[in-house]
Formats: structure tokens, sequence, C-alpha cells
């Protein structure tokens, strides 16, 4: 939800200042093998750290005078990373400090949410290709971090489906309007974590949400059912989008684990939901949500992905809602999928007629009759208030605006919630107004008044037609649902790279469809999720990379069914060498922010646009292994205390291999030359393993980057059976002459062998 993240962030600032003050929860990382001794063989980790926060308690007290609080143990890490969460002192941390085995604490913080006809947009239809029974076995469980989960919901229902994997080792937890029966062959588990939120943010307040998995926001709802809801005929919103809802991979398992609520999702929550749900048995797991980009190091879902990851769990997460702005991507690490935020063919068009006969197109779900040719008021001419232009609460003047269509600039409040002031201060219509900075980027939103969103240049157009004369109108119509429109295009919103804390593998990975999705939604919710409105659906739709997400995870399900020895980078390499380029007209993908060029590049969409179809088959796989991963932090100098939170203090450095960090057997290429780099040279090492056909032989064909000349090193590959590996090495070098910093080149290196094409996306980027 791309509205949410202002209102969340500023949450975030308010309650970070109180918690300061005093205590505050920690996530500490201990180095398993230095407290062996202390904890006994098959022992669980929690009375080791009870003892320790025991001992902390008491040694600070002795020293003390005054009261200070106890310190409190919240969770034990013990699958996907080792450590716990505690709330602690600044004096507490201390004697943590002197801890043998403490290896770090990093103070807990607040993620935020990142918010069907995209199944058919991917290619898959029922009993065609991929969507076939066999591929359908239902064996796969997507664990879900998100709001929670409506389970009642018509999705989430288990018509006919097998018994739960013998796999599963979930429950379904009882709490507030939430029970065990609540649980079916379908949504097989679900818990609530909230130990972490409450202590950084207070108690929850029940009136607003429920203490138990039930989703309060909706939008775990809808991220759960895009990646495994049932089949829904005859789905829509309000008429629109009518169609077939369905998850990705419907016939999957869903896992949900609340760790969202009202202001954010905590770290330590995450953590403990992540842990959980790996030793739950979950194989893929589902994050739609994040914070700014930090050092893997001091990232928790980085850390709790790496240990996710090592236990065979496929982990993907949204890239962020921060562009079209450069090194805005979030969840950058290797070992997770990436994903970015693009649209489908499927638009929801409006016509904005101008009193000078302009005609300009737009976008929302609000379905009703065409206003008439009405008055426009715009900034001072909606109210005294500067707050006007945006159309905040309280700032329109109902005598100026009555009856009339009220343009509003984007920003600083919701969308939907411009419409409420304008309807509430008696206006009959509203025009929303894109800066440049959102380009052509329409929103489609579910308004509770005649409304329409309108992109950049329309919105220059309407801006200056006000100013130009005295008795401004317009009037909006609605068109209802159209296909066909060239795409997918990169959604303005979509975070960018290059990652300024991995620079060396170019992220996001990949883009799935996340703009005006279709998917389930809560009974007690409203479309526009304001109070005010009294309408009540069973599907909404919603943009973001959060929306995106979850169709990588379902794709990732299928092929997880499909392949069942394939390792998560195995997953990985095929949804990224397969993605393509072209869009539904056979031009290069383009970019709706436009900021510098009109294309989308791979510091947009990685490599592409997922196409589960192609990636069930991609012939060669580039395979990582958990010690690849851990000597690509060697290579990019990570300290070996730093090494021990992602690989639990068993591995050392080697002293001897000159390790590169191109050389991690990454499916892209992100080559990083100085910008006096003349005549530089870059060889990268790649192993790929077969698994298309038996005999097959490859030929290589690279499009070079402006500037660069490549060279491959065999330029064939002749496999004779599955599962063969075959190296190959490849030369970048700089031929162009000295380079302006932070710009970059594009090109590519494809592995053809009949309808194989196996791509990388080549990233060359002057520092
Ligand atoms: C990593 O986290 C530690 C502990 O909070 C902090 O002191 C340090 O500045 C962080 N480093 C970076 C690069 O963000
Ligand atoms: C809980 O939320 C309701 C509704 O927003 C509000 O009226 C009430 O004051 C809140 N209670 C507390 C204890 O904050
Ligand atoms: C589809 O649902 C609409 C209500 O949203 C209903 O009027 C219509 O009859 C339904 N069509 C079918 C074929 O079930
Ligand atoms: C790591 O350290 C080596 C040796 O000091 C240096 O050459 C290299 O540039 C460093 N790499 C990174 C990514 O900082
Ligand atoms: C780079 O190579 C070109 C062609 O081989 C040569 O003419 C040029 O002098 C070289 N430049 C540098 C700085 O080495």
């Amino acid at each position: 939800m791309v509205f949410r993240i202002l209102v969340l962030f500023l949450a975030f600032m308010v309650i970070n200042s109180i918690a300061l003050a005093d205590q505050q929860t920690y996530i500490v990382h201990i180095d398993k093998t230095k407290i062996e001794a202390s904890i006994h063989s098959q022992d669980s980790l929690k009375p080791w750290a009870e003892s320790i926060i025991d001992f902390i308690s008491e040694a600070s007290m002795q020293e003390e005078d005054e009261e200070i609080l106890a310190p409190q143990l919240l969770y034990t890490y013990e699958t996907s990373m080792f450590g716990f969460a505690a709330r602690l002192s600044k004096k507490h941390l201390k004697y943590l400090n002197q801890l043998d085995g403490f290896i770090s604490a990093l103070p807990d913080e607040l993620s935020t949410l990142h918010t069907t006809y995209s199944p058919h947009f991917l290619g898959l239809s029922n009993g065609r290709a991929l969507w076939t029974a066999s591929n359908l076995a239902s064996d796969v469980i997507i664990g879900v971090l998100d709001s929670g989960i409506w389970p009642e919901h018509i999705s989430f229902q288990d018509t006919g489906m097998s018994p739960i994997p013998s796999h599963w080792k979930g429950v379904c937890e009882q709490g507030t309007k939430f029970s065990s029966s609540n649980c079916n062959k379908k949504l097989i588990g679900a818990r609530a974590y909230y130990k972490g939120y409450e202590n950084y943010a207070g108690k929850i307040n029940q009136t607003v949400d429920y203490l138990s998995p039930r989703d309060s926001q909706g939008h775990g709802t809808h991220t759960a059912s895009t990646a495994a809801g049932d089949v829904v005929k005859n789905a829509s919103l309000f008429g629109l989008a009518r169609g077939t809802a369905s998850g990705i991979k419907y016939t999957s398992r869903i896992a949900a684990y609340k760790v969202c609520w009202p202001s954010g999702c905590t770290n330590s929550d995450v953590l403990a939901a992540m842990d959980q749900a790996v030793s739950d048995g979950v194989d893929v797991l589902s994050l739609s949500l994040g914070t700014i980009p930090k050092p893997f190091y001091n990232d928790s879902i980085a850390i709790a992905s790496f240990g996710a990851t090592k236990r065979g769990v496929f982990v993907a997460c949204s890239a962020g809602n921060s562009g079209p702005f450069p090194s805005t991507v979030a969840n950058g690490a290797p070992w997770i999928m990436t994903v970015a935020a693009s649209s489908t063919d499927r638009t929801f068009p409006t016509k904005v007629k101008l009193g000078n006969g302009e005609s300009l197109k737009g976008s929302s779900l609000y379905q009703g009759k065409k206003t008439n040719q009405l008055p426009v008021a715009y900034g001072k001419s909606a109210g005294p208030k500067r707050e006007a232009r945006y159309c905040i609460q309280g700032s329109l003047d109902p005598k100026l605006v009555h009856g009339k269509i009220v343009a509003c600039e984007r920003g600083i409040n919701g969308r939907t919630e411009k419409g409420e002031e304008v309807k509430v201060a008696g206006g009959a219509g509203m025009i929303l107004l894109n800066t440049e900075n959102h380009g052509e980027e329409l929103f489609a939103d579910s308004h509770i008044l005649p409304a329409t969103s309108l992109g950049a240049s329309a919105s220059k157009t309407v801006r200056s037609y006000i100013q130009s004369v005295k008795k401004p109108t317009a009037s909006i119509s609605f068109i209802g649902t159209r296909f066909g429109d060239p795409a997918p295009v990169m959604a303005a919103f979509s975070s960018r790279g290059p990652s300024i804390v991995g620079p060396d593998v170019i992220k996001p990975d990949v883009t799935a469809p996340g703009v005006n999705i279709l998917a389930a939604w809560p009974t007690n919710i409203s479309p526009s999720f304001l109070k005010s409105d009294k309408r009540r659906v069973l599907f909404n739709i919603l943009s973001g990379t959060s929306m995106s997400c979850p169709h990588v995870s379902g794709i990732a399900a299928l092929l997880k069914s499909l392949h069942k020895d394939w390792s998560p980078a195995a997953i990985k390499s095929a949804l990224m060498t397969t993605a393509y380029t072209l869009n539904n007209k056979g031009d290069p993908i383009s970019d709706i922010a436009s900021l510098n060029s009109p294309l989308a590049n791979p510091f947009s969409f990685g490599s592409g646009h997922v196409n589960p179809v192609s990636a069930s088959d991609p012939g060669l796989v580039y395979d990582i292994s958990t010690i690849d991963y851990l000597n690509y932090l060697c290579s990019i100098n990570y300290t070996s205390s730093q090494i021990a939170l992602l690989s639990r203090g068993n591995f050392l450095c080697s002293k001897k291999a000159v390790l590169k960090a191109g050389d991690m057997n990454y499916p892209s290429f992100a080559v990083l030359f100085g910008r006096s780099d003349l005549n530089a040279s870059l060889t990268y090492k790649r192993v790929v393993t077969n698994v298309g056909k038996k005999q097959s032989s490859y030929a290589v064909k690279v499009e070079q980057p402006n500037g660069i000349s490549v060279t491959v090193e065999p330029r064939k590959l002749k496999f004779v059976k599955l599962g063969q590996k075959l190296s190959y090495k490849v030369t970048f070098l700089a031929t162009g002459g000295a380079r302006v910093g932070g710009t970059s080149s594009f090109g590519s290196l494809i592995w053809v062998s009949g309808r194989y094409k196996v791509r990388s996306p080549i990233a060359v980027t002057w520092q």
C-alpha cells in the first residue's frame, strides 16, 4: 500500500524518540559455537537465555542505587538465526557485551508494509502449461508474514483439498476472534507475534486490532490470496475487473504469520515468525515488508532469510515503494528474491473533459455516472489555507467548493482521504494531480465520490488551464475495465537499484504484477480504507511491491512442486534467466517514471518480468551454495563477527584464495569500474548446471554494454547428461574514455540452445 508509507514513517519517528529515553528491545546475536558447552545438547536456547537475563538483571541491580526496570526476554531464535530478543537498558547491554559468544545487539526497529487477472497475464490458464493436475500437487506450503488473515474468506476455502502435508508442524493459534477451527486444509496454520511491537509502540488497542492472527488491515488477506488463494469465479470490485480470481499456486497451503500491526512490524516479531515458520515446515516465505536498505549484518530480514535459505526455504521479499529514486531498493541480500512492481495491460480508464474541449485520460475504480460539466476549484479557489492544494482534512471551504469538481495535488495524505475531504466539504467530484516525480503513473482507487487520478503531463495541462481562464470547468466519465494497453510498464513507486549495500549484485532481481491487483479483502474494512465509507467488498484492488512479491512466491511454489530437488538459488535462477524484457507489443519494457530514459533497465526490473511457464523449464541454472554466499561476504570484506551472524560462527574466510564478489555464481552481472579505469578489465567465473535436455549444446550471444567489450571463454558449452556442470569465464573490458561517476550502461549475455535462452543482464557502473 503506497500511501500508508508516510503515515507509518511518521509514527515510527514519534515512537522511537520515546523508546530511546529508557529501555528498548534489542535483537541479540550469539555465536553458537562459543556457548555450546553451556547449553545441553538437545535443549532449546530458552533456559540458557533466561539465565543470561537473570544474570545481567542481578549484576546491574547490585551496582545501581536507583530502581531500574528488570530486563525482559521476549523471544529466543534458533532456526533462522541464533540469539534472542530482550528488553534491555544501556547498562544491561554493557553486561551483555562481556558475555562469551556475544556478537552484536541491534536495536529493534519498525518495518513497514510495502501494498485477477494477473495469472492470465503471467500465461497461466487451467489445463495448460503449469496449471495441470500433476503440477498442482498441493504439497507446498507458503508462509506469509504480514498483517494476518481473514480466514472465512471464500479464497481460503478448502473444498476438495487433500489432507495437510505430513511435513507440517505448525499450529492454528487461538486469540481474539480466532479459534483453531478457523484453519482448514487451505489455511493450515496461523500465528500472531506482538511482544516486540507492544514493547515498541505500547499495548495494542483492541478496538482497532485483534490480539490474534485475524487481519485488521486487509493487507495480509490480499497478499496471501495472491500467492495461494483458491479459485473464485465471478470475482470483481463493484463489477470492475470481473473474472475468476485465483492465487498463482491456488493449490498451495497457506500459513499466516501476523507480524504487522497498525504502526508497522517490529524486527523482533518478524524474526520470531521466520524462525518459527522454518521449523513449522514452510517451503516458501513471502514478505511484503521492509526497512530502508542497510548492510546485511544489520538487516534482520537478511539474516533470518539466510538461515531459511540454508534450510531450503525460498524467500521472496518486496523491493519497496521508494521509487523512482535510485538506490532505494530494500531486501537486497543475494539469497533473497527481490521483487519490483509493474503493470498489467488491464486498466480502469476515465475521461476528463476540460471546458476548453481538451480531453484527458485518467484512472479510477469509482463506478457511477458521468458528472456534468462543473466548475473547478483548486488551491486558493478551494480554501484559504495552503493545505487546500492537497485537500487535507478541514482545508476546503464548503462555500468555495460546493457542487464543484476540486483538483487536489497528490502527497501528504491518502488519495481516498482527499476525496473524503472534498465530499465532506460538499464537492461533487475530484481530480487527483500527479507531480513530475509520480510520472504518468495512474492509481485506480475506490473513491467515495466521482474522482480520477491523472498523470503528470495531464496534470500540468489541468493546472495551466485552471490558471488561464476565469471560470474553469470539467467533467469526469468512467469507462470501466479495459485491456490491451502496452504492458508491463515499470511502476514509478517501485524501488530502484543499484543497491547501496551490495552494488556487486544487480537488485531488484525481477519484476511482477503490482499495479491495480484484485485480491481477497476482509468484510469489515472498506475498500477505500476510510471509516466513513460503509461499502463492503469481497475483493479489493491495491498497488505496491507488496502485491508483486506474493506473485513470485506463488510461482516459486509452482516450481518447487515441479522440481522437488531444486535449491532456492536454482528456483531463483530459473525465474531470472527466463524473465522477459519486451512488452506485449514487442517493444522494450518502459518505465513510467521516465526520469532519465523512457526505457526500463536492470536497476528497475532486474532480469525482467517473470515468466512462470519458461521458468519451469529453463535449460540451465546457476546454483549457489551457502558457502558461496559466505565467500561473497568475505570478498566484500565483512569482518569475521559480521559473517558469524549468518554462518553461526563456524566459517572462516579463506586466506589463500583471492575472492572476488563478481565470482559469486549469480544469474546476472553487476560490473563496477572506477571512473578513470581506462582499458581496465574484470573477469568473472560462472558455473551452469544442465536441467534441460540430456545432450545439448549451448552457444553464447552477447549484447555489449556501451563502452565495454565482452569476451566469453569458451563460447560453446556441450552437455552430455542432466545435472552436469560446466564453467565459463566472462571478461569485461572498459574500452571507452573516462566516464562520469555514477553512470551505467547495460547489456546481456545469453546461452542459446534451441528453444532455451538462458539470459543474464549486465549492468556496468562507473563509480
Ligand atoms: C549497524 O548497527 C549498529 C548497531 O545498531 C550501529 O551502531 C551501526 O552504525 C550500524 N551500521 C550501519 C552501517 O548501519
Ligand atoms: C483505541 O482506539 C479507539 C478508536 O480509535 C479510541 O477511541 C480509543 O481512545 C483508543 N484507546 C486507547 C486506550 O488508546
Ligand atoms: C456475478 O456477480 C454479480 C454481482 O457482482 C451478479 O449480478 C451476476 O449475476 C453474477 N454472474 C454470474 C454468472 O454468476
Ligand atoms: C576489500 O579489501 C581489499 C584489500 O584491502 C580491497 O582491495 C578491496 O577493494 C576491498 N573490497 C571492498 C568491496 O571493499
Ligand atoms: C587503451 O587501449 C587502446 C587500444 O588498444 C590504446 O590506443 C590506448 O592507448 C589505451 N589507453 C590506455 C590509457 O592505456
